[in-house]
């Protein structure tokens, strides 16, 4: 049976993010990835884009202050026959949501480890998500021309600190300032590198298995060294499983050097072969496949003031099913309304462009003036609701404080407004006036108090909260909600979406509550939808 264009649409899609922590070597990869796809000539293109992008004037000014990246963006590219979607997480001070949202619309994430490191506590948080829903990891760990932990340490490390399982697939030729390749496991093949001229890809030399002389000749008496740790690694490492490896409990790992291109092509070749093509989505009534022939997506993100000329906002939508056509008519469930779509746009970083189609795991923008929320679900007409897109507890709170104590109302609509649209969230107090913003990292609240003073006309400051932890409550039917919003009146909060829940100074604080309080049940995350 041969396969319809759309169906082949579909399988040669791949959509993943990349997860480190700060300074792991996240936009070296990526931009190497992006070298290897052809999508850029030279390396350091990237980072010379997100200096450039300080001097420009068309970005929110937090952006333009501290010359980073805000935002999610998207890249795609082509690489070996498959149509690649690339979306980057903000992962230094800009750790926001969006960091983790932004994993609810991929089917496969690479995680980035600083090999003289080991996981960090940003990875740690990632990867919590990633368990959650399952997704497929694959890990590269980087900076093995440095000082490096032992290979064998960092899959102890990786398995002891994130409880999943690793199968390496390559292994390295000697670290440090000896670091002269990888072996490929699956292969039987040494790759030795050399070096090329400044920002191009080195050039790979394949040497052979381990049994040839010529082993001998590039490494001396380190060629025995590395016979017998490998012979050791094969005969205790775990196979890879497949299955294990589609949920996320199995980690096949690469060693190498981002910086350098050291294993870096070993890793974007089984990085396609073994990532899954657009993985079905869970809606309120059932799984949509991507083979629908009806379109479907979902809404991850928001990014404002894209373009503060047009006060535009962009909502980034992965497609789950069918095939968004430029012209075609989209419900937006939430408001019931149905719209014709000529404007949905593709991106390269920064760079954006109106698109005629897109398929199941592409991401798409739809420019709108405040009317899209995260998590809303668009469709061609079945009132699908997708779900799996949580809110996550913040752990940090602030309280808005006014410059101007007139513009109160102004502000409090700015909060709300903001805080639906996603970009941190709302805590307003059953008892007393100050709401409380949360959030995920600090670069929330400035983002929010730069978008209310261009946005709103509202100058504030943020002052630290007496809060520490949120938790999201639900009763057990039959619990008496009257009396238990009574007796805690002074610890409960709506949010920005009328969700109850309970903000505390202590963990255990909140712990005692749950414990004490019959059929009421306290969560971490709330399901947005
Ligand atoms: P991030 O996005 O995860 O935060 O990390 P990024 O790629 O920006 O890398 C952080 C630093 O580590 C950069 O150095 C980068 O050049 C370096 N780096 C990345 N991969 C490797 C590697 O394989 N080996 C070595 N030795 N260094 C690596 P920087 O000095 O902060 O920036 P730059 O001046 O090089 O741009």
């Amino acid at each position: 049976m041969s396969i319809s264009p759309y169906q082949s649409e579909i399988d040669r899609r791949r959509t993943f993010a990349i997860i480190s922590h700060p300074d792991a070597g996240k936009t070296t990869i990526t931009e190497k990835l992006l070298l290897f796809g052809g999508a850029i000539q030279l390396a350091g293109a990237v980072k010379a884009k997100r200096a450039q992008r300080s001097a420009r004037s068309d970005w929110i000014s937090v952006e333009q202050e501290r010359g980073i990246s805000v935002s999610t963006s998207v890249m795609s590219f082509e690489y070996a026959d498959l149509s690649i979607n690339l979306l980057d997480t903000p992962g230094h001070n800009d750790f926001s949501e969006d960091t983790y949202r932004t994993l609810t619309a991929v089917d496969a994430v690479l995680m980035v480890i600083d090999a003289s490191k080991g996981v960090e506590r940003q990875t740690r948080k990632l990867l919590e998500v990633c368990r959650r829903q399952r997704t497929p990891v694959i890990t590269f760990m980087n900076k093995l021309d440095l000082d490096a932990m032992e290979p064998l340490a960092l899959l102890e490390n990786l398995e002891q600190e994130l409880g999943i399982a690793t199968t390496p697939f390559s292994w390295p030729i000697g670290s440090g300032p000896h670091f002269k390749g990888v072996y490929d496991l699956r292969d039987k093949n040494l790759v030795f590198y050399q070096s090329a001229k400044r920002g191009r890809a080195n050039e790979r030399v394949l040497v052979g298995d381990l049994a040839t002389p010529i082993l001998d000749e590039l490494l001396g008496s380190d060629a025995a060294r590395l016979r017998e740790e490998v012979a050791l690694v094969e005969m205790a490492a775990d196979p890879f499983d497949r299955v294990k490896f589609e949920r996320g409990q199995q980690t096949p790992v690469f060693f190498g050097s981002a910086l350098n291109n050291f294993g870096v092509k070993e890793l974007l070749d089984c990085f396609c072969e073994l990532t899954p093509k657009p993985q079905p989505r869970i809606t309120l009534d059932r799984l949509v496949e991507p083979e629908e022939p009806e379109f479907s997506g979902f809404v991850f993100k928001i990014q404002a003031n894209m373009d503060p000329r047009h006060r535009d906002r962009v909502a980034f939508l992965r497609v789950v099913s069918g095939r968004y056509h430029k012209g075609m008519k989209m419900l937006h469930v939430r408001t019931g309304k149905t719209s014709v779509v000529r404007n949905a746009m593709t991106f390269l970083g920064r760079d954006r462009e109106i698109t005629d189609e897109a398929y199941p795991g592409d991401i798409i923008g739809l420019p709108n003036h405040g009317t899209i929320r995260i998590a809303d679900t668009f469709t061609e007409g079945e009132p699908l609701q997708f779900t799996a897109l949580p809110k996550f507890a913040p752990e940090l709170f602030r309280v808005a404080r006014l410059k101007d104590p007139m513009r109160q109302k102004a502000l409090k609509k700015g909060l709300q407004q903001l805080c639906e649209e996603g970009a941190a969230q709302l805590f307003r107090p059953f008892i007393g006036s100050d709401w409380i913003v949360g959030a995920v990292g600090v670069l929330q609240f400035e983002v929010i108090a730069a978008r209310l003073r261009d946005e709103y006309r509202v100058e504030v400051n943020f002052e630290q909260s007496r809060f520490k932890v949120c938790r999201w409550v639900t009763l057990e039917e039959g619990t008496d909600r009257g009396r238990f919003e009574t007796r805690l009146a002074g610890d409960l909060f709506h949010d920005e979406r009328d969700n109850l829940c309970l903000l505390t100074e202590t963990r255990f604080r909140a712990d005692y509550i749950a414990e004490n309080n019959e059929g009421v049940l306290l969560h971490t995350t709330m399901e947005l939808a």
